[in-house]
C-alpha cells in the first residue's frame, strides 16, 4: 500500500503530480514497484530502474506501436505512425538507420553558432531588464528555431509548431477531437512543404526524405509526414522542458549556480545531471502477449508508462538520487531511454541544454524565483516549467 493512491490509480496529468512527482516515485519504489491504474485503459507503470530497463530491452514482449497513451484509444488503432519511435524491428532499424547521418556528433555540432546566435538574440530582448520568464521567453524558442532550420520550413511559423505539440503532447490523451484537428493541420501544412520540396529540392531533411531511397523503395508520403511529425514533437517539447527545469534549479540553487559560474569546467558533468534529476521525458509501449512481469500479470494490448525520470530517481541505481551533483562521476541516467529507441537527437538535445544554459548565465547576474508559487508545471509523457518568473540580482 502507499500513501499517495497512485499504486492503483496512476495519473500523470496530476496538477500536483506535475508540481513534484518524485514523493510519489519513491513510495512506488519502496512498497508497490509496478502500479497500475484503470485509466488510459489499463495501464501499467514499473518505477525500478533495472524494471525500465528490462521493458526498454525487450521490444518483442512491449512494442512502440503505441508511444502514447490516451483514454480513447491506443496509438496503433488509429494507424498513426511516426517512425522510428512507433515501430518495432526490423522496420525501426532501417527506417532509424536512414536518419542516423543527420544526427550523428558531426553535424550537429555544426548547429551550435546558431543555436549560441539564437540564444543571444533573446538574451537581447530581457538580459538588461530586472527579470523573465525563464520558460514563455527563453526556454520554449530554442529547441523550435533549431528544428524548423533542419527541416527547412520557415521560424516565423513557429507559433504554429508549438501550438501542435502543445495539443499532441498535453491535450490529445484526453481529448480526441483536439488531437484530430492538430494532425489535420499538421499534414495539411507538410503536405504542401513536402510538394514544395519535391520541387526545388534544399539540403534539409524533409528534401532528404523526399529522395531517399528505403529497401529499394522511395518513402511513402505518409512515412515522411510521420517522420517529420516525430522530428517537431521530439525535438520541441523535450529539449524546452529540460532548458526550463535545468533554470528552474539553478534560480532555486544559488550554490549550483555560482559553482557553474565559477568552475566551467564542470559543464559536460552538470548537464548530464540535470539531465537525469529532471528527465522531462516518459514513453509508454503496448504488450504482444500476455506476460507475468514483477509479479503483475499483463495482458496483450494492456498499455505501459516507461517511467524514464523515476527510474533516473531510484535509490538503487544512484546514491544520493534527489541531490543535484553537479559532478556526479558515474551517471547511467536514462533521461534519453535506453535500448534500440534511445534518443536519435541526444548529441542535438545535450547541445541546445548546454549553449542555452551557459550563455544565459553568461549573460545574466545572479537570478531566483521571482515567486515560486507562481511557478506552473506541465506533465503528462513530457514534464517541465511552462511558467517561469525569473528575477535578476543587480
Ligand atoms: C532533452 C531533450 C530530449 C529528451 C529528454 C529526449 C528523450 C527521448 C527518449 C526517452 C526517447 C526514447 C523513446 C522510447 O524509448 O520509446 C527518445 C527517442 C527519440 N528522440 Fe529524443 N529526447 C530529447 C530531444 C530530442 C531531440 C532534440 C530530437 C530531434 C530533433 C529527438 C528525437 C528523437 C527520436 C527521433 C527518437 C526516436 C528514436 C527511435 O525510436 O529509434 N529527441 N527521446
Amino acid at each position: 500500500m502507499t500513501t499517495t493512491g497512485f499504486d492503483t490509480d496512476f495519473n500523470p496529468y496530476d496538477p500536483a503530480y506535475a508540481a513534484d512527482p518524485v514523493p510519489v516515485w519513491h513510495d512506488l519504489q519502496a512498497h508497490c514497484p509496478v502500479a497500475r491504474s484503470e485509466r488510459f485503459r489499463g495501464m501499467w507503470v514499473p518505477t525500478r530502474y533495472e524494471d525500465i530497463v528490462a521493458v526498454a530491452r525487450d521490444p518483442e514482449t512491449f512494442s512502440s506501436r503505441s508511444p502514447l497513451v490516451a483514454e480513447y484509444a491506443n496509438m496503433s488503432d488509429y494507424g498513426l505512425s511516426v517512425p522510428p519511435i512507433s515501430s518495432d524491428p526490423p522496420y525501426h532499424t532501417e527506417i532509424r538507420r536512414l536518419l542516423l547521418p543527420f544526427f550523428s556528433p558531426g553535424p550537429i555540432e555544426a548547429l551550435r553558432p546558431g543555436v549560441e546566435r539564437h540564444c543571444d538574440e533573446l538574451l537581447d530582448g530581457f538580459a538588461a531588464g530586472p527579470g523573465c520568464d525563464g520558460a514563455r521567453d527563453y526556454a520554449q524558442h530554442i529547441p523550435v528555431a533549431v528544428i524548423a532550420r533542419m527541416l527547412g520550413i520557415p521560424q516565423s511559423d513557429g507559433d504554429r509548431f508549438r501550438g501542435w505539440v502543445h495539443t499532441l503532447l498535453e491535450l490529445a490523451a484526453q481529448d480526441f477531437n483536439t488531437a484530430a484537428h492538430a494532425l489535420g493541420d499538421f499534414f495539411w501544412y507538410f503536405r504542401e512543404e513536402l510538394a514544395r520540396r519535391r520541387e526545388s529540392p534544399g539540403d534539409d531533411l524533409v528534401s532528404f526524405l523526399a529522395g531517399a531511397t528505403f529497401e529499394d523503395r522511395p518513402l511513402t508520403e505518409t512515412e515522411i509526414l510521420g517522420v517529420s511529425l516525430l522530428l517537431l514533437v521530439a525535438g520541441i517539447d523535450t529539449t524546452w522542458s529540460a532548458i526550463g527545469a535545468s533554470l528552474w534549479h539553478l534560480a532555486s540553487h544559488p550554490a549550483d549556480q555560482e559553482r557553474l559560474r565559477s568552475e566551467p569546467d564542470l559543464w559536460p558533468t552538470a548537464v548530464e545531471e540535470l539531465l537525469r534529476a529532471y528527465s522531462p521525458v516518459t514513453m509508454a509501449r503496448e504488450l504482444t502477449r500476455d506476460t507475468d512481469f514483477g509479479g503483475c500479470p499483463m495482458r496483450a494490448g494492456d498499455p505501459l508508462l516507461l517511467l524514464f525520470p523515476a527510474a533516473n530517481r531510484d535509490p538503487d541505481a544512484f546514491p544520493d538520487p534527489d541531490e543535484v551533483i553537479l559532478d556526479r562521476a558515474e551517471n547511467r541516467h536514462l533521461a534519453f531511454g535506453v535500448g534500440i529507441h534511445r534518443c536519435l537527437g541526444s548529441n542535438l538535445a545535450r547541445l541546445e541544454l548546454e549553449v542555452a544554459l551557459r550563455r544565459f548565465l553568461d549573460r545574466v547576474p545572479p537570478f531566483t524565483l521571482a515567486d515560486p508559487a507562481a511557478v506552473t508545471w506541465f506533465s503528462g509523457q513530457v514534464r517541465g516549467p511552462r511558467t517561469l518568473p525569473l528575477v535578476f540580482d543587480r
